[in-house]
């Protein structure tokens, strides 16, 4: 029993930083997400009696590290589908795994579709958003193109904790100018960084407060198509998570020097008439959202700053499909 998929990354606007459940993978807040057309998954599981145990190739590389973690996800598949088999999982990333490009996201999305299609399970997006979050709380975001809304939901179950569409991204066909300023993998996962950050940093519980607010104000940017506001409530948010991060016990500090230097480099292409905003993700790269026409201006500064190693471009992508 084969099935193979393709899900790509995304980048929130407003942020998922918390947990309400850990074992459900619940998200304490909403957040809200761009798909990312150049950057994706793919993903081919084969289900085989055969099989002791589940495997996974991630990128030509045997993962035993990560073995553990995927196989409670695909139980949830398996529970569905009422088999036991066991499957061997062989998937690729075309951009930098774990480096705060999302991987996970576009991992498990591509993941949750693939082994539903291997098992014959009919499952709504809704469904399959609400499996991957399971896997990772972004990757619920990842089984949709466009800009995507991810419900922190109330239902203690998580029955009402996953993403919807909000408009497709031919609607609003904005440009990501991604800085990458470091390609290792990250030491310390989202998931570790969350729990210390609830744990620790005294600005957690204003973080969570005011989300509300922001997701309501991204939302209504987005319809609105008010680049403006969008740009300023996104960096305001991302600004305020990473207050979260950086003030945890230990401190989480996922910014490079050149990390810093893009931030002040896309505000000062903003002051001089460029409409352009950043965001940045649990690692080191900077995120710049521009128009089409001001791409290319965008990368071109991006990439002549010192410690920025490569730059990407890309447009908004649709939904996560089989193959
Ligand atoms: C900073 O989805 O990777 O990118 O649910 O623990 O796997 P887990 O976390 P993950 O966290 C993403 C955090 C973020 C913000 C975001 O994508 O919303």
């Amino acid at each position: 029993m084969k099935g193979s998929a393709k899900a790509r990354a995304n980048i929130a606007l407003a942020k998922y930083w918390g947990k309400l459940d850990s074992a459900l993978n619940i998200p304490v807040v909403g957040s809200i997400s761009i798909t990312l057309d150049a950057l994706w998954t793919e993903t081919e599981v084969e289900f085989n009696n055969s099989y002791d145990a589940d495997t996974l190739v991630l990128n030509g590389e045997v993962r035993k590290d990560l073995i553990e973690h995927a196989t409670k996800f695909l139980d949830l598949l398996r529970i569905y589908a009422g088999v036991k088999t066991r499957a061997h999982i062989v998937s690729k990333n075309n951009f930098p795994t774990g480096a705060g490009l999302a991987s996970s996201a576009s991992g498990f999305a591509a993941l949750a579709i693939a082994s539903a299609n291997a098992l014959k399970l009919d499952l709504s997006q809704k469904n399959l958003s609400i499996i991957a979050r399971q896997g990772s709380g972004s990757a619920a975001r990842s089984i949709f193109g466009g800009f995507v809304e991810m419900h922190a939901g109330q239902n203690p179950d998580g029955s009402d904790s996953f993403a919807e569409p909000i408009i497709p991204s031919e609607s609003w066909p904005l440009e990501v100018v991604i800085a990458i300023t470091e390609k290792r993998e990250k030491v310390i996962s989202s998931r570790v960084g969350m729990t210390q950050s609830s744990l620790t940093s005294p600005y957690y519980l204003g973080w969570v407060k005011t989300s509300t607010k922001d997701l309501s104000a991204i939302r209504e940017a987005i319809y609105a198509r008010d680049f403006e506001r969008l740009a300023e409530v996104s960096e305001h948010n991302c600004l305020k998570m990473h207050a979260v991060t950086m003030t945890s016990q230990p401190a989480l500090i996922y910014w490079k020097p050149a990390t810093v230097a893009c931030i002040h480099a896309v505000k000062e292409l903003r002051t001089s008439g460029v409409p352009v905003f950043f965001t940045i993700d649990a690692g080191p790269q900077l995120k710049a959202i521009c128009a089409p026409d001001n791409s290319k201006k965008v990368q071109e500064v991006l990439q002549s700053i010192p410690g920025v190693l490569d730059t990407l471009v890309t447009g908004l992508g649709a939904d996560a499909q089989k193959t």
